[in-house]
């Protein structure tokens, strides 16, 4: 249902790689609610996925940019402003890559270029996109930018890895430039933590089902799904909220202010009579 709240606004969506992506149902709700856009992903991603697909179901563009080059984001906002003719009124981040969790590297030796590049692709990309578009002039007034994370930024998530560290640095450079941006050009700077969602990079971390089960167990309105993450963010793009800026906003269903709830006590309960094959003391609970 469309209720025109992205009518005449200008956006550009980071991050669609298949019908899976939470930034494919951001695309279409905006859309669907009014707005014109353009797509953007990784050359790698554009040929391997489905980016130019939705393109062209969203009769717009696919422009192909790494986010952590900073001339390829100059190119992605000219580009875009010359396609939709004018400026940009919201910004969609949704990018997320740790190589140190695709080669199941431990934490406690986490191999540091991979934590470079799992910061730079999943955090300070954010700095980049913010500081081209304001160098550019790229935005409208009351502008919107969101980027997408997730509760290991405040909490110990098992099997999160270094993505927990990008996250954290992904939401404090929402605050740090959102009070900029905010006090120069009233553009504002969010960031949604959303509940686990079965997508191609959520499936990357260890144990993840086990994860989408306990969340949404533990969550009194159950997980949160990609599409309703993608009403979540209509919300912030359109002027219904204006003076929301510099904020973290969970869409998780209640989990990040929950402690135990029947549901998980129950189902932990069942198991408590079952150690493990191997045995508590094993090695292999030693980084449990
Ligand atoms: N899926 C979940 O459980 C979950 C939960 C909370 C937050 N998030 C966050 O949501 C965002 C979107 O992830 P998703 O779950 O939709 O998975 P996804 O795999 O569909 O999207 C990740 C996107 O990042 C893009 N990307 C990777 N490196 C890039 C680069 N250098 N430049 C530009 N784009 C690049 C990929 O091509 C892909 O389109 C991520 O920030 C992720 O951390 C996901």
């Amino acid at each position: 249902m469309s209720y025109n709240l992205l009518q005449g606004k200008r956006g550009i969506v980071f991050g669609a790689l298949n019908p899976d992506s939470i930034a494919w149902k951001v695309a279409e709700r905006a859309h669907e609610e009014g707005a014109t856009l353009t797509l953007t992903n990784t050359a790698v991603a554009m040929r391997m996925g489905e980016t130019q697909k939705l393109a062209e179901k969203l009769n717009t563009i696919a422009i192909s940019a790494d986010a952590t080059n900073v001339e390829d984001l100059n190119n992605l906002f000219i580009q875009s402003m010359e396609a939709l003719g004018g400026k940009i009124d919201f910004v969609l981040h949704s990018i997320g890559m740790s190589p140190n969790v695709r080669k199941e590297r431990h934490y406690s030796d986490l191999d540091y270029n991979y934590l470079n590049k799992t910061l730079d692709v999943s955090a300070v990309s954010f700095h980049k996109v913010l500081q081209t578009a304001r160098k550019l002039d790229a935005i409208n007034e009351w502008g919107s930018v969101v980027a997408l994370s997730y509760v290991a930024a405040q909490r110990t998530f098992y099997g999160y890895n270094d993505m927990a560290d990008a996250k954290a640095l992904l939401e404090s450079i929402a605050r740090s430039f959102g009070y900029i941006y905010g006090r120069e050009r009233r553009v504002r700077i969010n960031t949604i933590s959303q509940s686990p969602t079965i997508t191609t990079a959520g499936s990357g971390v260890a144990g993840f089902n086990r994860l989408l089960d306990f969340a949404e167990r533990m969550s009194p309105l159950g997980n949160a799904t990609a599409e309703e993450c993608a009403d979540y963010c209509i919300t912030l793009f359109s002027d219904l909220t204006r003076k929301v800026t510099m904020q973290n906003l969970f869409n998780d269903g209640g989990f990040s202010n929950m402690g135990m709830s029947l549901r998980a006590l129950q189902q932990y309960e069942k198991g408590l009579h079952e150690d493990c094959e191997c045995g508590p003391a094993a090695e292999e609970h030693h980084f449990d």
